[in-house]
């Protein structure tokens, strides 16, 4: 699936670099060329040797070899590649990336890249969480930058938590989505998936059962198929899609800025759960009990209509625009009407009923409507009703 591809692998300095050689054995395996530099912290984890022998390719080690730059210079070498890794992507590596600094070989070519960069953190817990690291991950996914990991487990420092690297085969899966050739290379497609959070107070929430696998595979099917996805997320229990760029937001309100922000999309699949209203008296503290037994009076307001909003759009409306419904009763009226009222081309219908165990389930029974009528698709996995949700689209955009 990789054959033919140019993957420029940046090894930074950390102790998942050992990884990294395994993930050149993947890539290679998959047919693709491996490139690997090695940052001057990541020859004291690995060895120039072995990242040359395992990809048989020359290493490239620092920007000031007159002798490389000779050969091939390091713009030549940034532009060369169809992707560039970085595996581990360090703290200090993703600090630079954010800053735009570019004192060495690698943060040269990811300044110099005119290719897409997915990168892979590892580090330890505290310095993942700390404010800067989570600074520079905004900055970074803001720029386009693909992440995949960090997981959580145990660290090599004896602590628990996320900031290990992903492992070889689940960045595999990101270059693959990220450098995928299909009919869909080439064009932008923002999905929206998960519930969303809407505050009472700092500390309890309005939430909905939705776990965002549907919207979640989708956006893996769309990449697979070579769509650039940006995926807007609220708080949901599923991983987050590989080689997708990924924005995380908690109320329906800042879905829709980061919807917004995302735009212009060839398409739209509007796969979110969003809570309808909000808690327009949401309390800056807690609410405590005054011991009378008085009661919170909370008072709602309408949230904004994603869906309809960007369906509406006099300018920049994406070509095709896709919305859902989740009904529990006359699902084919209920969703037609739904799709007239919204402004979408077509609404993925599904009878989330508790009996039909949809809902947090790892299957689904959709009705399609379009222009064209109601399309009813027999009960399948979630990935199935996406891949076949993702091929419809392809078709459509031609
Ligand atoms: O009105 P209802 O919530 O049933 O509509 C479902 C569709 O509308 C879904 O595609 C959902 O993502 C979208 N929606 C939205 N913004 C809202 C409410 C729903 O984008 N505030």
């Amino acid at each position: 699936m990789l054959a033919g591809k140019r993957v420029l692998l940046i090894i930074g300095g950390g102790i998942a670099a050992f990884k990294s050689l395994d993930l050149i054995r993947r890539l290679r395996e998959r047919g693709a060329t491996v490139v690997p530099v090695l940052t001057r912290a990541g020859e004291e984890f690995v060895t120039p040797l072995s990242a040359s022998a395992l990809a048989a390719q020359k290493v490239y080690r620092d920007l000031f070899d007159l002798t490389d730059e000779a050969e091939m210079g390091h713009i030549e070498l940034s532009r060369d590649a169809d992707l560039v890794v970085v595996a581990p992507a360090t703290a200090d590596l993703m600090g630079k990336m954010a800053a735009g600094l570019a004192n060495d070989l690698a943060s040269t070519l990811l300044m110099a890249t005119d290719k897409r960069v997915l990168i892979a953190p590892a580090m330890n817990v505290r310095m993942w969480e700390h404010p800067a690291t989570q600074r520079n991950i905004d900055t970074l996914k803001g720029d386009g930058v693909l992440f995949v990991g960090p997981n959580e487990g145990n660290m090599a420092c004896g602590e628990f938590g996320p900031g290990r690297m992903a492992e070889p085969l689940e960045i595999v899966a990101a270059v693959q989505a990220a450098i995928a050739d299909g009919p869909m290379k080439g064009k932008h497609v923002l999905v929206t998936s998960g519930p969303t959070h809407e505050p009472i107070d700092p500390v309890r929430y309005i939430a909905n059962r939705s776990s965002g696998a549907q919207g979640t595979a989708i956006a893996r099917a769309l990449a697979a198929l070579g769509a650039d996805v940006t995926f807007v997320t609220g708080p949901a229990d599923v991983a987050r899609p590989e080689g997708v760029r990924v924005i995380e937001v908690q109320t329906a309100r800042e879905m829709l800025e980061a919807v917004q922000g995302a735009l212009p999309a060839d398409a739209a699949v509007f796969a979110a759960a969003v809570a309808d209203w909000r808690v327009e008296n949401a309390s800056g503290s807690k609410i405590k009990k005054d011991g009378k037994g008085s009661l919170p009076k909370l008072e709602f307001a309408e949230n904004p209509d994603i869906l309809a909003t960007v369906s509406r759009m006099k300018k920049g409306r994406p070509a095709l625009v896709v919305g859902f419904a989740a009904e529990t009763d006359d699902v084919v009226e209920n969703a037609s009407a739904k799709r007239k009222r919204k402004g979408c081309d077509w609404i993925v219908a599904n009878d989330v009923s508790p009996e039909t165990g949809i809902m947090g389930g790892d299957e689904n029974a959709v009705v399609v409507i379009s222009d064209d009528g109601a399309d009813v698709w027999p009960r399948m996995g979630k990935d199935q009703v996406a891949g076949r949700l993702a091929a419809a689209i392809a078709k459509a955009l031609g």
